[in-house]
């Protein structure tokens, strides 16, 4: 069996515990794996997605690939596979191989980002290549240990995903997919995040994975949960492992019960441990099966595993955000701000911001953001011609729920010029086209603002067009649901209006 190998690994010494797991949870190596195998591995060769980095596999030049599958699986972390098609092919487009990734300057790399969320992703891409190029003789680290000991942002899955797709290292790999169809299939319903639940499911990945291709049989997993053992509404018929599954079984014997009502010890012993496994595989405590308290419900099916621990509710933010914008020359210029070189969106621009308290008021909001544009930035612009309310802008990042509170100036001449407001000690700034706003390096959340500045633009020039870029803006109080209030975990890239210039949406 392959060894864990991981970055900060003694944090996890106190979870060495031997944990008390029954028979349900096992694996036969004699049958239930090579069954496994064949049937996971010809379910995929007829079903997978023919995406952009599968296709660059056939390439024979080994560094080339795992550049390759290196810069998909940063993308695909937190993001859906439709978005990042898009975002890949251009970024291959641009830099092709991991010297030309090298040669970049971290704006271009933010600018090429911009809108996939996650930042630091990209500029943790493009610290590693600057380091395989330097220090590596431009050759891409080539097993699992090395990738994650010589590339920055490079963790557990990342390195087994690149070693196993490009090298073909027979190492596993566990992200949310493999997670959940491993818990359904061996019915682990201990919380699935907990470090000894990722243990057992790091040494499972690992003894599963196919020897002979394991670059195709992780993608398989992978595959599986994302289209068949899906979170919800998994489509069990379709699945070529069902055979094997415990949670699946349990389901089917769920429905054969109800069919004759025939009730009997085993039955009931079967309730209380989640599973149809016999008698003796099952033991009083196990650490693994559902816990007692939270039992098998049946309305679920499938869907009581993975357990997840309730999640934290998001912070709640405020942010006072002034779209400044002066139409002195032939186009509209907009003035933008670029945030610290550390910290939320590093190094990625926005229009004047400042974080307000949670419950200040319109007043206090107005104030702050006036001296910020004055005092901060140093701006002094002409009279400002309209101040305008446009609305509240809500933004889920991954643990913060950011309200934008979003105004505009408009001005009629602006000192500094397009290089930003002049003063020294200011945050860098610059004065853009709208045009030149959708090519910069500007977050999702920002691009958010900028629509539902358009959107109350158009509504005030056109009244009966009401919201026509979609986006939900709130001009009371009370806060609305955002346009991507169901997107929790991942960032939808914005319509085309906002993409990056002469990209086609495929989302
Ligand atoms: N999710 C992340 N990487 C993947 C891959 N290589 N195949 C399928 N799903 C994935």
């Amino acid at each position: 069996m392959v060894k864990p190998h991981r970055k900060g690994a003694q944090a996890d010494k106190k979870t060495e515990k031997k944990a008390v797991t029954c028979g349900l949870h096992q694996l036969s190596d004699d049958d239930d794996i090579p069954t496994l195998r064949s049937s996971l591995l010809s379910w995929y060769d007829i079903n997978k997605r023919d995406l952009p980095w599968r296709r660059q596999l056939k390439n024979t030049d080994v560094n080339q690939r795992a550049y390759a599958v290196w810069v998909s699986e940063m993308m695909l972390q937190q993001t859906q596979v439709a978005t990042v098609i898009d975002y890949y092919n251009r970024w291959l487009e641009k830099w092709p191989t991991v010297q030309k990734l090298a040669t970049a300057t971290l704006e271009e790399v933010n600018e090429m980002w911009s809108g996939l969320g996650y930042y630091s992703r990209g500029r943790r891409l493009h610290e590693g290549a600057q380091k395989v190029v330097k220090e590596l003789d431009g050759q891409m680290p080539s097993s699992a240990a090395s990738l994650l000991k010589e590339l920055p942002g490079v963790g557990r899955y990342t390195a087994g995903a690149i070693a196993s797709i490009a090298y073909s290292q027979a190492t596993g790999v566990v992200d949310g997919n493999v997670i959940r169809v491993l818990s359904r299939l061996r019915v682990i319903g201990a919380e699935s995040t907990s470090p000894q639940v990722m243990e057992v499911m790091w040494s499972l990945a690992d003894r599963l994975v196919d020897p002979k291709k394991p670059g195709d049989f992780n993608q398989a997993m992978m595959e599986l949960g994302a289209t068949v053992c899906t979170p919800k509404n998994p489509s069990c018929g379709d699945c070529p492992i069902r055979g094997l599954c415990r949670a699946y079984q349990q389901v089917e014997k769920e429905k054969k019960k109800s069919a004759n009502k025939l009730e009997n010890m085993l039955t009931k012993r079967v309730e209380a441990s989640g599973s149809v496994q016999d008698i003796e595989d099952v033991i009083d405590g196990c650490s693994f099966c559902l816990p007692k308290e939270e039992p098998w419900d049946s309305s679920l099916g499938v869907m009581n595993y993975p357990r997840k621990a309730k999640k934290k509710p998001p912070r709640e933010e405020k942010t006072a955000v002034a779209i400044v914008s002066c139409a002195e020359g032939p186009e509209t210029k907009f003035l933008i701000i670029q945030r610290p070189e550390t910290g939320l969106l590093a190094g990625l621009w926005e229009f004047p911001s400042v974080q307000l308290d949670r419950d200040s008021q319109s007043e206090t909001r107005k104030s702050l953001i006036d001296s910020y544009i004055k005092d901060t930035l140093g701006l002094t612009f002409g009279d400002v011609e309209k101040r305008t309310h446009v609305g509240e802008v809500v933004h889920i990042f991954s643990h913060i729920h950011q309200t934008y509170m979003v105004e505009t100036f408009d001005v009629q001449h602006h000192d500094g010029q397009d290089g930003g407001t002049g003063k020294q000690e200011a945050p860098p700034s610059r004065w853009v086209t709208r045009s030149e706003l959708q090519g910069a390096a500007l977050s999702t959340a920002m691009r958010k603002v900028f629509k539902a500045y358009v959107a109350s633009k158009s509504e005030s020039q056109h009244p009966a067009n009401r919201n026509s870029t979609g986006t939900k803006v709130s001009n009371k109080r009370k806060r609305k649901s955002s346009s991507d209030s169901s997107d929790k975990k991942k960032q939808m890239a914005l319509d085309s209006f906002f993409k990056p210039r002469g990209v086609k949406t495929k989302a």
